[in-house]
């Protein structure tokens, strides 16, 4: 059964929505699923953009027989070897014996550590600026290492104005039948999910986005295909925009993000406290969330979102709370820089946690910590209830510069 769309004349979309993977590499939970996007240009010459996970394979397949109507694929082109868009490469060698890929050296050593195939005669080369004609389309390619491997490219097709973008312009969740960004309430029901992707997956990569973004610049884009979620057909600078503000590490909201590690709720009723002063003092933004309860990569997507950033954390072990430790690890693996942060410690004995935390930002770029530092020793008392609200005036003048 063929469960295709044409995103033009003669683009069809074979890609495959999958809503029963509970976390994407394994790690990041996708209670929404995600798609994996490809698709077959049926010109003078037929290319398919990218394969898709092992998972949907199957449906995978009977997508593009169906799309074929009894021709071949003579060119696969491959943007990006990561498994969720590689892993049918070898069976479409096998499948279509005529078919050539197109990718660059990378890409060829990549295919060869990842399958045992023959590619002799079979390997088209390109490099940055090469281009493959097909008939009416013709793809010109742009490399873009590290967005998100350093095989990474894109490739552009004039006759359409499309982007074909590989991971960048990627979005998790599942799309429910719709395919282009217009069918969906981006902002409403995808935006966090984006955020979330590209953060955790690219997020490191910003300066190599950022070069990715000014190479666009340069081309007249009616279409962005990427290889997860809607394809953009309309209003692409408002995802464009996004992208700036991520890559460069700008807040995309003036709010406080409060994240709390709290062992048995003491800390978290410092957090409460402040959050109540936060409101006082007239802070429209403000979200708490307890880093035990909530998975790291959603913390992460917020840290992108918001300016300002609230640690409030026990001392465990000598040390930062655990899941706290992970966020912040996270974070610094993934370049996180440019916020406005407070800390606020708890400890029974030995408070650690404000000076273990404030060395880990200090590892960080641009990375302001806001006074006073808030400690509590075991429960809140009336001391810090006031110093808390300090820190709340100290917040609200600092949301309020730049205005
Ligand atoms: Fe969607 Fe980096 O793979």
């Amino acid at each position: 059964m063929q469960i295709t769309r044409k995103i033009s004349d003669d683009i069809v979309y074979v890609g495959v929505g999958d809503k029963r993977l509970a976390r994407f590499e394994n790690l990041f939970p996708l209670p929404s699923g995600v798609t994996y996007n490809s698709y077959l240009i049926l010109d003078d010459k037929v290319a398919l953009m990218d394969t898709a996970d092992s998972d949907v394979t199957d449906q995978f397949i009977d997508n593009i027989e169906t799309a074929l109507e009894g021709r071949t694929i003579d060119y696969l082109v491959v943007h990006h070897m990561e498994p969720d868009h590689g892993a049918n490469i070898k069976r479409l060698l096998d499948r279509y014996p005529q078919m050539k890929v197109v990718g660059n050296t990378k890409i060829e050593t990549m295919i060869h550590q990842f399958f045992d195939v023959d590619l002799t005669d079979r390997m088209v080369i390109v490099k940055e600026g090469d281009s493959l004609p097909l008939g009416k389309h013709e793809l010109t390619f742009v490399m873009a290492p590290m967005v998100h491997w350093p095989e990474v490219m894109v490739s552009y097709d004039k006759t359409t104005k499309t982007l074909f973008s590989a991971d960048a312009f990627g979005t998790f969740g599942d799309l429910d039948g719709a395919l282009f960004n217009d069918e969906v309430d981006f902002p409403e029901d995808y935006l966090d999910e984006a955020r979330r992707y590209y953060a955790n997956i690219v997020g490191k990569y910003g300066m190599q986005t950022q070069a990715l973004l000014k190479k666009a610049a340069g081309l007249e884009i009616e279409m962005i295909a990427p290889l997860h979620g809607p394809v953009w057909r309309s209003n692409l600078e408002y995802f464009i925009d996004k992208y700036q503000t991520w890559s460069s590490y700008e807040p995309e909201e003036k709010g406080v993000l409060i994240l709390v590690g709290s062992i048995y709720g003491h800390t978290h009723r410092a957090a409460d406290k402040l959050a109540a002063a936060l409101k006082e003092e007239g802070v429209s933004k403000v979200k708490m969330y307890d880093v035990s309860k909530t998975d790291v990569s959603y913390l992460i997507s917020e840290i992108f979102k918001y300016s300002h950033v609230v640690l409030a954390c026990a001392t465990y072990n000598n040390g930062i709370f655990p899941k706290m430790a992970d966020f912040i690890h996270d974070c610094q693996a993934l370049c996180v820089q440019n916020r406005q942060v407070a800390i606020v410690e708890n400890g029974s004995w030995a408070p650690a946690s404000g000076k273990l935390i404030r060395e880990e930002l200090a590892k960080m770029k641009k990375m302001e910590v806001l006074e006073p530092q808030v400690t509590i020793k075991s429960s809140l008392k009336k001391e810090q209830e006031e110093e808390l609200c300090q820190l709340a005036k100290v917040f609200a003048q600092s949301l309020k510069e730049g205005e």
